[in-house]
C-alpha cells in the first residue's frame, strides 16, 4: 500500500500503547492519529475508509486489554477533543473531556447521575460507549444528546433515544464518539447530590481495589445470576497470579496488573478464570472489557 504523507506521518508518531491503557499493556499500532477536532476526525474516517485500513478508537483506555506486538490497523485517540461548554440545560462535552473531572463538576452543575459515579476513571467518548456507571448513579441517568462520526465519514448530532444504549455496551455501531450533552436538574438539590456522591465514593474505596493498574471488571454480570465478581470468589480465584498479574484480593472480578505483567499473562489470568467457573458452576462469563 502507498502511504499519503499524513498517513506516513501518523505512522511515525505511533508509539506502545501501552503507555496510553491502564493495564500499562500492549503493542503498536501501524497508524495513531490526534485529531483535534471532529471536521479531522470526519476526515480521518475517510481517508482510512478509502485506503482500507481498519480504524479503532481509544478514549481513556480504562476498559481495554491490547495484545502486545504489533497491532494492525490504524488508532484514533479522542483526547484532544476538549471542547465543554455549560448551558442552562445542559453540558456539552467532547469525548476527550475527563470523566472524573466532570463528575466532581455534575454536583455544582445538577446533573442527574454523575455525582453517583466517583472513582470510575476515562473520558466522555469511553464512558457514553461503555455506558459506565454502577448503583449510585450512570452515564445513561443523563445523557440527551449524542455527537458522533460514522463509518462514511458524516458528522451526526442527535437526541440519545431508549435503545442507544444497553449494559455496558451501546448500539451506536461502529461510530466514532465524538461528544454528548448532559442534561441539568435544576431541582436537585446540591446538598443531596454531594451527599451521594460521598457514599458512592466510600463505597467504592471499600469493595473495590483502588490506585492498582486495573481495567475495572474484567466480565459482565451473568443475567439472573450471581455476580460475575462472587462468582469468581466463590470459585476461590482470589489472588491468583499469573506473570504477576493477580486476581485483586478486594473484588475478584478486577485483575491487577503488575509492573512487568504482558497482556498474555493478562489473558491467561482471564482464561483460567474463566475456566474455573465454568467448571464448578457451569457459567460462561462474557468479556466486559473490550480486547484488542
Ligand atoms: N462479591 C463477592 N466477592 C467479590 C466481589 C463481589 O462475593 O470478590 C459479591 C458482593 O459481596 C456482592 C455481589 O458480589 O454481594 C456484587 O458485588 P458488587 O456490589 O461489588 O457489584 P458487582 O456486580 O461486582 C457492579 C459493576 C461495577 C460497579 C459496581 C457498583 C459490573 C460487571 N460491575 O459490580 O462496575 O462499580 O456494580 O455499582 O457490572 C465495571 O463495570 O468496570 C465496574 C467496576
Amino acid at each position: 500500500m502507498v502511504l499519503p504523507r499524513d498517513f506516513a506521518e501518523a505512522s511515525a508518531r505511533a508509539g506502545a500503547l501501552s503507555r496510553r491503557t491502564s493495564l500499562g499493556v500492549g503493542g503498536t499500532p501501524e497508524f495513531l492519529f490526534e485529531p483535534h477536532d471532529e471536521d479531522e476526525v470526519c476526515q480521518i474516517v475517510r481517508r482510512c475508509n478509502r485506503e482500507g485500513v481498519p480504524l479503532r478508537v481509544l478514549g481513556g483506555g480504562f476498559n481495554l486489554l491490547v495484545r502486545d506486538g504489533r497491532l494492525p490497523g490504524a488508532v484514533l485517540l479522542t483526547h484532544r477533543l476538549q471542547h465543554l461548554r455549560v448551558l442552562p440545560d445542559r453540558i456539552e462535552a467532547g469525548a476527550g473531556v475527563s470523566f472524573p473531572s466532570l463528575v466532581k463538576r455534575a454536583i455544582l452543575w445538577q446533573v442527574p447521575g454523575l455525582p453517583g459515579c466517583p472513582g470510575i476513571p476515562g473520558n466522555v467518548g469511553g464512558v457514553v460507549a461503555m455506558n459506565a456507571g454502577g448503583r449510585f448513579g450512570s452515564v445513561a441517568d443523563a445523557l440527551s444528546e449524542i455527537r458522533y462520526v460514522t463509518p462514511l465519514g458524516e458528522l451526526v448530532t442527535r437526541a440519545v433515544r431508549e435503545d442507544d444504549l444497553g449494559y455496558r455496551c451501546n448500539h451506536f455501531g461502529a461510530a466514532v464518539i465524538t461528544g454528548a450533552s448532559f442534561r441539568r436538574d435544576a431541582s436537585l438539590p446540591a446538598a443531596d447530590l454531594r451527599a451521594l456522591h460521598a457514599e458512592a465514593l466510600a463505597w467504592k474505596r471499600e469493595t473495590q481495589p483502588w490506585g492498582t493498574r486495573s481495567a475495572g471488571c474484567i466480565f459482565k454480570n451473568p443475567s439472573g445470576q450471581r455476580s460475575a465478581g462472587r462468582l469468581i470468589d466463590e470459585a476461590g480465584c482470589k489472588g491468583l497470579e499469573i506473570g504477576g498479574a493477580r486476581v485483586s484480593p478486594v473484588h475478584a472480578n478486577f485483575i491487577e496488573a503488575g509492573p512487568n505483567s504482558t497482556s498474555a499473562d493478562i489473558e491467561a489470568l482471564i482464561e483460567r478464570v474463566r475456566g474455573a467457573v465454568r467448571q464448578q458452576f457451569g457459567v460462561e462469563l462474557e468479556l466486559e472489557v473490550q480486547t484488542w
